[in-house]
């Protein structure tokens, strides 16, 4: 039997979790596997009933399951409380190490026309952003005040080599080409990711090629010539805002997935766009996100690459089929593009 963490959290959360759920229930159905989901409170949600983004059951739970799965967190109704439902997340990642957060895009046959930017710019993009996680900017000490305040980014090199082979590893399997983003005309952690980016790839990875590329450059790169890049490598902030921003040539942020992988199995798994308030509760959300991220679950945690292909066939097929909502152009609201989803699986 394999235990599933699952947090729906804020806004859209609970739709597009609920969807990854019924996708995964029918492909157990189908495989004749044993999936047992436990129910957590996270998030604001978590704020509201408990006082705790992260409460110690929901903590116990995470520790204890063979993955985890979020939706969401976050929203107007908790800013400016004593405590962020945004730092639950953190939290979460920090308890589970996981360091490397896988972020596939990729523009999937067909969608070309209905992506934001020209069919033209999107043909063939299909990358691997890998970004860290559980260092930098985000858990460096925090001066908070009025008049000033100070957020302090700190890498190690150890932090910055155990990213860095994931990436170079996941590049060996895919076109055998690593971009690492950096600040390193500015930023002291920049220079120091840099230089460890280099040396692990002279002593480990001389077969895989190695670019380095300033953010700034990056993120407009990403537009004007985004085919050309394979695995991307980047620290948490910068990590953060490249792969929304990436999300974009494949249609929507509402399709980008992601994993969160550290030393073992277990893993989080999370749909990249956050709590949506603007479309929550309209049933307007995507839930391709959540989906594929269910899938990177199967395939991570639960080391069936098989299944895990057939949820990314079914929702390939839907997306061909002209199915999805309106964020790329559909018919459908959240639930009818997930029951098509889990139709196309069980036929
Ligand atoms: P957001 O990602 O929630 O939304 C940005 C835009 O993308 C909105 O217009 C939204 O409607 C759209 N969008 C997002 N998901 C979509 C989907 N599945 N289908 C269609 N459209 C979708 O970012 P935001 O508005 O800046 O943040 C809202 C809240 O979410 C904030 O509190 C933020 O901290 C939180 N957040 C949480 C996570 C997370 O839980 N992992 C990630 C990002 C943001
Ligand atoms: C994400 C989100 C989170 C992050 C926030 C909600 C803390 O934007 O998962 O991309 O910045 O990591
Ligand atoms: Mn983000």
């Amino acid at each position: 039997m394999l235990i599933i963490a699952f947090l729906p959290g804020d806004g859209v959360g609970p739709e597009v979790a609920g969807a990854a759920r019924r996708v995964l229930e029918t492909l157990a159905d189908a495989e004749g596997m044993t999936l047992a989901f436990r129910d957590c409170l996270f998030g604001g949600a978590a704020i509201d009933a408990a006082g705790d983004p992260f409460p110690a059951e929901t903590r116990q739970a995470c520790a204890a399951a063979d993955a985890v799965f979020l939706g969401a967190v976050g929203g107007p109704k908790w800013d400016g409380g004593a405590v962020r439902p945004e730092k639950g997340l953190l939290d979460l990642r920090k308890s589970l190490g996981v360091f490397a957060n896988l972020r596939p895009i990729r523009i999937e046959p067909g969608m070309e026309a209905r992506a934001p930017l020209t069919p033209e710019r999107v043909k063939g993009v299909d990358m691997l952003i890998v970004r860290e996680l559980t260092g930098g900017v985000y858990f460096g000490d925090r001066e908070e005040g009025t008049e000033r305040a100070s957020d302090l980014c700190v890498y190690t090199r150890e932090e910055v080599e155990r990213v860095a082979r994931i990436a170079f590893e996941a590049a060996r399997e895919r076109k055998g080409k690593v971009t690492s983003v950096d600040k390193a005309n500015v930023m002291a952690t920049s220079r120091l990711w840099r230089a460890a980016v280099t040396a692990l790839h002279e002593k480990e990875f001389g077969d895989v090629a190695l670019e380095h590329m300033l953010v700034d450059a990056m993120a407009m790169k990403l537009i004007q010539a985004p085919a050309a890049y394979d695995v991307i490598l980047t620290e948490n902030m910068f990590g953060d805002i490249l792969s929304d921003e990436a999300s974009v040539l494949s249609g929507s942020i509402g399709l980008a997935p992601s994993a969160s992988l550290g030393a073992g199995k277990a893993g989080l798994y999370e749909p990249i766009h956050g709590s949506a308030p603007d479309i929550a509760g309209q049933g307007k959300a995507n839930p391709v996100g959540a989906v594929m991220s269910a899938a990177m679950m199967v395939r991570h945690s639960f080391g069936n690459d098989a299944a895990a292909r057939k949820i990314e066939r079914a929702v390939s097929a839907a997306l061909a089929a002209g199915r999805g909502t309106a964020d790329i152009g559909g018919p459908d609201d959240t639930r009818s593009f997930a029951d098509d989803i889990c139709a196309r699986l069980e036929g």
